[in-house]
């Protein structure tokens, strides 16, 4: 991307006194992004994904563990949903993209971060030189809380074995945790989100570099808080080009 495109997202990101950076940032940015299949992981069982013990998501291959997140009853929040969203994007991406929870526009529509936040998730990922159709989105909850409460514990750990399958499956270099509830689960703690930023944690048995950062939704309240953004994206942008 060029820097003058950077910095019209930048502009949208409300950064535009930081085009000049942007454009020295763009000058070290890898061009390179992979895009060749990832190696074939073990062959898909044959199994019903829809009647399958609970347990068996670990062996699904993608149409597998989409019919059985758009079938899942764990939780109560399959009461109340439209429908499942169980993530979009390149299943060659580097980076997932890990949010909290469907609203009420995705809800509807199907598809993670597509409301207001969602283009504001677009504008972030475009800064640090990456379309949306590049990356892979999805939730830590398939499903909407009514109302967007927070979820609760018991909802994130029944919906868990199906990001862990996505990952998996996905193989991403990156993943970016947007929200304090995201991280929170992700890593499992209490910890505040500004005490998170800025470092390299490990997700899971696979260990793939995980960056926390403020959630779009957030910055669009709290416009302040977009420079610590900027900063938490190239922060994940260079550990990206470390693995
Ligand atoms: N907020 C999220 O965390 N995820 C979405 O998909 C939309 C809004």
């Amino acid at each position: 991307m060029n820097s003058e495109l950077r910095g019209e997202y930048l502009a949208a990101l409300g950064l535009t006194d930081w085009r000049r950076r942007a454009a020295a940032a763009a000058a070290n940015l890898s061009a390179a992004q992979r895009c060749g299949p990832h190696p074939a992981g073990p062959a898909p069982s044959a199994v019903d994904p829809i009647s399958a013990p609970q347990g068996r998501e670990g062996a699904f291959d993608w149409p597998q563990l989409r019919a059985r997140v758009a079938a899942c009853t764990r939780c109560g929040l399959s009461a109340t949903r439209t429908q499942t969203v169980f993530g979009v994007g390149n299943l060659q991406a580097d980076w997932l993209i890990l949010g909290e929870a469907p609203g009420a526009d995705e809800d509807r529509l199907g598809e993670p971060f597509v409301g207001r936040a969602g283009q504001l998730l677009n504008s972030m990922l475009r800064a640090v030189g990456l379309a949306r159709e590049q990356v892979y989105i999805a939730n830590v909850l398939k499903c909407r809380p009514p109302g967007n409460r927070d979820p609760n514990p018991s909802e994130a750990a029944e919906c868990l074995p199906y990001l862990e399958r996505q990952i998996a499956l996905l193989k991403p270099k990156i993943m970016l945790a947007v929200g304090r509830i995201a991280a929170q689960n992700l890593l499992r703690t209490d910890k505040t989100l500004g005490s998170l930023r800025q470092q390299v944690h490990r997700f899971g048995a696979s260990r793939v570099p995980l960056i926390v950062t403020y959630h779009p939704a957030y910055l669009l309240r709290t416009p302040a808080d977009k420079r610590k953004t900027w900063e938490d994206l190239k922060f994940a942008r260079e550990v990206s080009e470390r693995v």
